[in-house]
């Protein structure tokens, strides 16, 4: 009797370790006019980091909301590289979800970020990969004073370019030559312009590429955008899909590359803009968070598994964590 107490902890103590030596972390990064603490963005990374079983860190930007308004995306980007640079914890690699114009920022730091740890998975959830056709919808906080007011002045304008983040993903189809020639960020995200070879190897080494699209998204227009499909230059119709953009077709970032090894992942679920389910957060995100090494080496061990697994349920079973009780809650 004396002796399974002793081994109990032994090996639960060893699995422990185990999977926290391989588990990948991943970066929240959240939209528009949020911040990491609200209490909607802390319980999605939270339910993600609690499925996964990988550690999760939403990742802020000067005050949040205020500043992912207003501040300019390559100055968001910067900001973002320094602190992914400063983070021990993803020194060995880490995953990025992306929410809308996170997306972009996640893209700036694997493409831009110079010296920063790998990026081995990008999860987007509606993201303005091509561009958007319109600005966001602001609502009625103060902040949207100052934002409706720069909307009316030109989008393409250096003073609007550098006041109000938007204005580095705004495509208008109709306005193609002031938007290579104005727009400060996605010509060079997206390799639109300069071809640079090292953004494309950057984007091109994803080990996945997970792209959402909400089926009801009212906010980016179109919402193909999330696969980066897009209008035609100079006209609003039709929505290309990505494999008929030059984008795509002359493979400025790498995108058919990551295609044709079948790392791209086109996701449609239903919903307006973000509005994602628990079911679909588990289906479509989880498994590119799970740790996949600690799975791999549990399978070649199946004694342990054993008891690892009735352990684990003996704890699940003292806290009360079932997945039902999770899935109950609402994000
Ligand atoms: C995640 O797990 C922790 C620890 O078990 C728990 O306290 C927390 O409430 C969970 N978070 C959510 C959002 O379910
Ligand atoms: C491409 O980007 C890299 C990294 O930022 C930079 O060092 C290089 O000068 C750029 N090349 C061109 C042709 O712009
Ligand atoms: C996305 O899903 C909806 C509903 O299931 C479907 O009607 C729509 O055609 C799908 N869109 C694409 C592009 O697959």
């Amino acid at each position: 009797m004396g002796l399974l107490p002793t081994s109990f902890i032994i090996i639960f103590f060893t699995f422990s370790l185990i999977s926290f030596a391989h588990s990948v972390p991943f970066i929240v990064l959240h939209g528009i006019g949020d911040k990491c603490s609200n209490r909607g963005v802390t319980r999605f990374t939270e339910l993600l980091s609690n499925w996964s079983g990988a550690p999760g860190y939403c990742l802020e930007i000067g005050d949040g909301s205020w500043d992912s308004w207003t501040m300019p995306l390559l100055e968001q980007t910067a900001i973002a590289c320094e602190k992914v640079k400063s983070m021990s914890e993803l020194a060995n690699g880490y995953s990025i979800v992306g929410l809308s114009q996170g997306n972009m920022v996640g893209r700036g730091i694997i493409e831009f970020c110079e010296g920063g740890p790998a990026v081995k998975n990008l999860i987007s959830l509606a993201g303005p990969h091509a561009g958007t056709a319109s600005v966001p919808f602001c609502g009625s906080g103060l902040v949207c004073i100052l934002v409706d007011a720069l909307i009316r002045l030109e989008i393409y304008s250096s003073y609007v370019q550098e006041h109000l983040a938007p204005s580095g993903y705004i495509k208008i189809p109709t306005d193609i030559a002031d938007y290579l020639k104005g727009c400060k960020f996605l010509p060079k995200l997206n390799n639109e312009i300069t071809k640079n070879s090292t953004y494309k190897e950057r984007f091109a080494s994803l080990e996945n590429l997970i792209l959402i699209m909400f089926d009801q998204d009212a906010v980016l227009i179109p919402k193909e955008t999330s696969w980066f499909g897009y209008y035609p230059d100079g006209a609003f119709t039709p929505v290309l899909p990505a494999q008929e953009t030059k984008l795509y077709t002359e493979d400025w970032i790498g995108l058919k590359t990551l295609d044709e090894a079948g790392k791209v992942k086109f996701v449609n679920v239903s919903g307006n803009h973000l509005d994602i389910s628990q079911n679909d957060m588990k289906k479509y995100i989880v498994p590119y968070l799970e740790d996949q090494a600690s799975c791999q080496h549990i399978k070649t061990e199946p004694p342990s598994y054993r008891w690892v697994s009735s352990i684990r349920n003996f704890f699940i079973g003292l806290f009360g964590l079932t997945e039902d009780q999770a899935l109950l809650q609402i994000l």
